[in-house]
């Protein structure tokens, strides 16, 4: 095995799970001096090879030197990730995602200008600058700007390219606070940055920039495809139904969506994904009646009810359920916001249940859902329980 990064040998490629990890709070609004101050020993933990977390406006990440084969295999390792499943790079400018593409479609330039600085990934062919350690064995690279001030200027100090998956153990929801990191990763990791609670709550939207029959979407986040076909209409890009149906194709379906991407394409895609300890219910049809046959089906367990205010005063839940309401049925950035971390904290109340609600797929309902249903162990109507776990490749 080859290490071209000879300051992070030192650290070796296991995980000590009894590293200490350093705590470091900082606060998103300072001056970019007093930024820099407080974040240069991460950084240069970063630049010598080290693992830290790091909030960015859609979850945390959990960020190393992605010129250094050695740190990223570190981040698998940490994470209990499946080595074929890719990571983004973070980068602090334009100019710097052009350095580690091979190739740069002027779609791309265009894009940058309207969506960068934020939660829009571009998959591009990538340089040999980054190892295959990086793509999973890709011969492509998701490269993204943090809108978030703290990700940005941790990223410019360490004079790196950073690869950063969500902060989470694989499988678990993604991080929207530090101390989510800390349960998922402290002892595992050499830093966590807390810059507060992340902003959007969801991972960025996945863009697809290197099929021949044009953009898209891998996985909807908070720049949607409502965002995208409008913006790419305006470039002149022709949007008829084809490319239209190729941009936004991800949809919640699951075993639908496995199957009409090929595995290389997207290999997050075939792993469970964002699940708390506690089974998600997802109620369907008639919710009233979904709600009381899934109370049969489960006499007495503790539940835990992610619900719009409408959901809420439809089922009018007794005080034994745990309730996480959102805000309206409409309002699915809100949910998309709160998803996680209700999830998390379900879990710490040992709820055995979590019911969760359909809301509309447009906009950013896209990829709350996309989200929701990859988590989701059951389908539950009225009259029906469909098993999830059955339809997926776990
Ligand atoms: O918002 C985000 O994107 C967060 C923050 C930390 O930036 N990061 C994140 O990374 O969600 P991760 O590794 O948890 O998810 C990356 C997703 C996976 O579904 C992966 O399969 C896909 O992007 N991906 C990455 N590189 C890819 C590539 N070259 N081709 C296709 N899909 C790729
Ligand atoms: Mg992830």
């Amino acid at each position: 095995m080859t290490n071209d990064c000879p300051e992070s040998r030192a650290f070796g490629i296991g995980v000590k799970a009894d590293l200490e990890t350093q705590y470091i709070r900082v606060d998103a609004a300072a001056d970019t001096q007093e930024l820099e101050r407080v974040l240069a020993p991460a950084a240069a933990i970063l630049a010598s090879g080290g693992l830290v977390a790091f909030p960015t406006e859609t979850v945390y990440g959990l960020g190393a030197d992605a010129l250094c084969p050695t740190a990223v295999r570190k981040i698998y390792a940490a994470k209990g990730r499946p080595s074929d499943n890719p990571m983004i790079v973070h980068v602090a400018t334009v100019e710097d995602m052009q350095a580690l593409a091979a190739e740069w479609p002027d779609v791309a330039t265009k894009l940058a200008k309207r969506f960068m600085p934020g939660p829009l990934t571009l998959i591009l062919k990538k340089t040999n600058l980054l190892s295959a350690v990086v793509s999973g064995g890709l011969d492509t690279i998701g490269l993204r700007i943090p809108e978030n001030a703290v990700a940005r200027a941790l990223i410019r100090l360490a004079g790196v390219p950073v690869a950063a998956p969500s902060a989470n153990r694989s499988g678990r929801p993604s991080p929207t606070e530090a101390r989510h990191v800390m349960t998922d990763l402290g002892g595992r990791i050499d830093c966590v940055v807390d810059g507060g609670s992340t902003t959007l709550g969801l991972e960025s939207t996945v863009l697809d920039l290197t099929t021949a029959k044009g953009p898209r979407i891998l996985r909807p986040g908070a720049v949607t495809f409502e965002d995208l076909l409008e913006f790419l209409t305006e470039t002149g890009m022709v949007m008829d139904q084809a490319a239209r149906d190729w941009l936004g194709a991800v949809t919640t379906t699951t075993s639908e969506e496995a199957a009409e991407l090929d595995t290389p394409k997207s290999p997050g895609m075939k792993y469970r994904h964002y699940a708390p300890q506690a089974d998600v219910y997802l109620l369907e049809g008639n919710l009233q009646g979904a709600w009381k046959h899934l109370q049969r089906e489960l006499g007495t367990v503790k539940i835990g009810l992610f619900a719009s205010e409408e959901l809420y005063r439809c089922l009018e839940p007794d005080e034994t359920v745990a309730v996480h309401i959102f805000g309206s049925r409409d309002q699915a950035d809100l949910a998309a916001h709160d998803l996680f971390s209700a999830f998390r904290n379900f879990d710490d109340m040992n709820c055995a249940v979590i019911v969760a609600e359909r809301l509309s797929e447009t906009k950013v309902g896209r990829a709350y859902m996309n989200r929701l249903f990859k988590a989701a162990t059951y389908l539950v109507g009225e009259d029906q329980l469909i098993d999830l776990r059955k339809e997926r490749d776990l």
